[in-house]
């Protein structure tokens, strides 16, 4: 049977974009190392029509399906299980943009684009896609959509959701559906294409997408201050959003802990030294004056002791060498040993006190390094600890996630559940949010073909 499928999925996109073995090993474990697989084979599809026939050959197999881009994703979603039976849709094929109109301020393109290509291309046009992450050098627009994508712009211009405009999804039947209307005002029933995004392909394969894009800003400021205290930075941040708006375009917490990882593991260095607290804003702007009000803002906020010392980057250059410190922070993290990651999000307000209960929960278990940085901005954390190989990573996991849920907050504020954290939605989530989620998943994908036991705990099927 594995057979028959093998040779039908080789009939439909050529026997070259069927791989199995060797060839398979790099689609079949994720980024962080954590979840190994073993796929039947991993399927390349060039077109929308060839997706859609490999999931029907699918279907008539009753076996699983795993979208794949970028496998960036730091949940274990795009990776399959050990059975040895799920294929892997891998959409790096689909690497086409297919329309950018200046004027509309949108992009058109292919799921497997990768998200860098994609803002080049804006920004040949003096268009900006502001999606901004570590990882956007591999990470595809499909992944990026199926996860709901945040990183550090989303404070200014919302999460991916708010930029998706227009969708084609293949069905876990096979069919296509075109949502790939690039309107920004579309009332006209229910707005479908909002369950896909951010559904980790559980639901379906995204195959294109247009998003909306905004002009690309003239004037840029960066700059790294030292604060004494997430308090200090919460300060730091109302004063920013008082006097600059909506030109602040990224306001990251970053721990000195992080920093020294970096230092450790890549030998970059802060030209801040000492200290627990940073904050790495950005403030960006088509119209000039940008930097005489972004300075004078600084200079009060270190009057008043709300930033304790700071660099502001004097050209393109010092700003990326700013950038790179944080950058590095996820990949310093992995060189440092075990981890446990905490994508977490709480009232902005609440984060002091979510810092303290946090680290007093904690404090019984010995050996942790807290890696602690994220999108401040957006209440959108990285509680990320690094622990000795011994140590109950799951444990740890609960620990944290009751505290963010003594203060409201989410176990996934922007990198999705995938494998990794299907256990604590579980745990965590309403009995009847939870219902609801399985029999939205059971009217689409009633075969449960679409990525089985990510998101939601599997319910039969492959
Ligand atoms: P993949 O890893 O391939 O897939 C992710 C999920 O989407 C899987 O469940 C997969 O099955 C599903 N999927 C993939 N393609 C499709 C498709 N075409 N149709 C349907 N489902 C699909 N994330 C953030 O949100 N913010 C950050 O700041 C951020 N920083 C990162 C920094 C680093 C260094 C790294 C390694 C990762 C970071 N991430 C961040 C996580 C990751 O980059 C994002 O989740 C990204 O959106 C994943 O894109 P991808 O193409 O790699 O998706
Ligand atoms: C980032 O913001 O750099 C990533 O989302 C974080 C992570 O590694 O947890
Ligand atoms: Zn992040």
């Amino acid at each position: 049977m594995n057979q028959d499928l093998l040779s039908e999925l080789a009939a439909i996109v050529s026997p070259s974009q069927v791989l199995t073995g060797e060839d398979a090993a790099g689609y079949a474990i994720d980024w962080r190392k954590l979840f190994p697989g073993k796929p039947l084979c991993v399927v390349r599809p060039g077109s929308t029509e060839e997706v859609a026939a490999v999931v029907r050959a699918c279907v008539k197999h009753g076996a699983g399906i795993v979208p794949q881009s970028g496998n960036t994703g730091l949940a274990g979603g795009a990776v399959p299980d050990s059975s040895g039976a799920q294929v892997v849709l891998s959409l790096s094929r689909m690497n086409r943009i297919r329309a950018i109109d200046p004027v509309g301020m949108t992009l058109c393109a292919e799921a497997g684009v990768i998200l860098q290509t994609a803002k080049e291309a804006a920004a040949e046009k003096g268009r900006f896609l502001p999606i901004s992450l570590a990882a956007e050098g591999s990470a595809m627009l499909g992944g990026v959509i199926a996860t709901n994508a945040g990183g550090i712009n989303v404070l200014r211009y919302g999460m991916t959701r708010a930029l998706v405009l227009g969708l084609e999804v293949v069905l876990p039947n096979g069919e296509v559906l075109d949502l790939q209307r690039s309107l920004r005002k579309d009332n006209a029933g229910y707005d479908l294409k909002q369950l896909f995004i951010g559904a980790e392909g559980t639901l379906g394969i995204v195959t294109a997408a247009t998003l909306r894009l905004v002009p690309q800003q003239r004037n840029t400021l960066t700059a790294l201050m030292a604060v004494e205290s997430p308090q200090a930075a919460l300060a730091l941040l109302a004063r920013a959003q008082t006097e600059l708006g909506d030109n602040i375009s990224a306001f990251e917490l970053i721990s000195g802990i992080s920093l020294g990882l970096v230092e450790q593991h890549f030998g970059l260095k802060s030209p801040l030294q000492g200290g627990n607290w940073f904050v790495l804003m950005e403030a960006a702007s088509t119209l000039p004056g940008l930097r005489d009000v972004a300075e004078e803002m600084l200079g009060a906020a270190l009057e008043a002791g709300e930033a304790v010392d700071g660099v502001i980057a004097e050209s393109g250059a010092q700003a990326a060498s700013l950038w790179a410190l944080r950058e590095h922070i996820t990949e310093a993290e992995g060189r440092a040993g075990k981890g446990a990651k905490h994508d977490i999000s709480v009232p902005l307000i609440e984060i002091p006190a979510f810092l303290a209960a946090a680290e007093e929960a904690l404090a019984p278990t010995p050996g942790l390094i807290l890696n602690v940085f994220g999108h401040l901005g957006d209440g959108n954390l990285h509680y990320n600890v690094v622990m000795p190989k011994t140590a109950d990573s799951e444990a740890i996991n609960r620990l944290v996630h009751d505290v963010v849920a003594r203060f409201g907050g989410s176990i996934s504020a922007e990198h999705g559940i995938g494998q990794y954290r299907v256990g604590e939605l579980a745990r965590l989530r309403a009995p009847n949010e939870l219902a609801l989620a399985q029999a939205l998943k059971g009217l689409i994908d009633p075969e449960g073909i679409m990525n089985p036991g990510k998101v939601l705990a599997r319910r039969g099927g492959p």
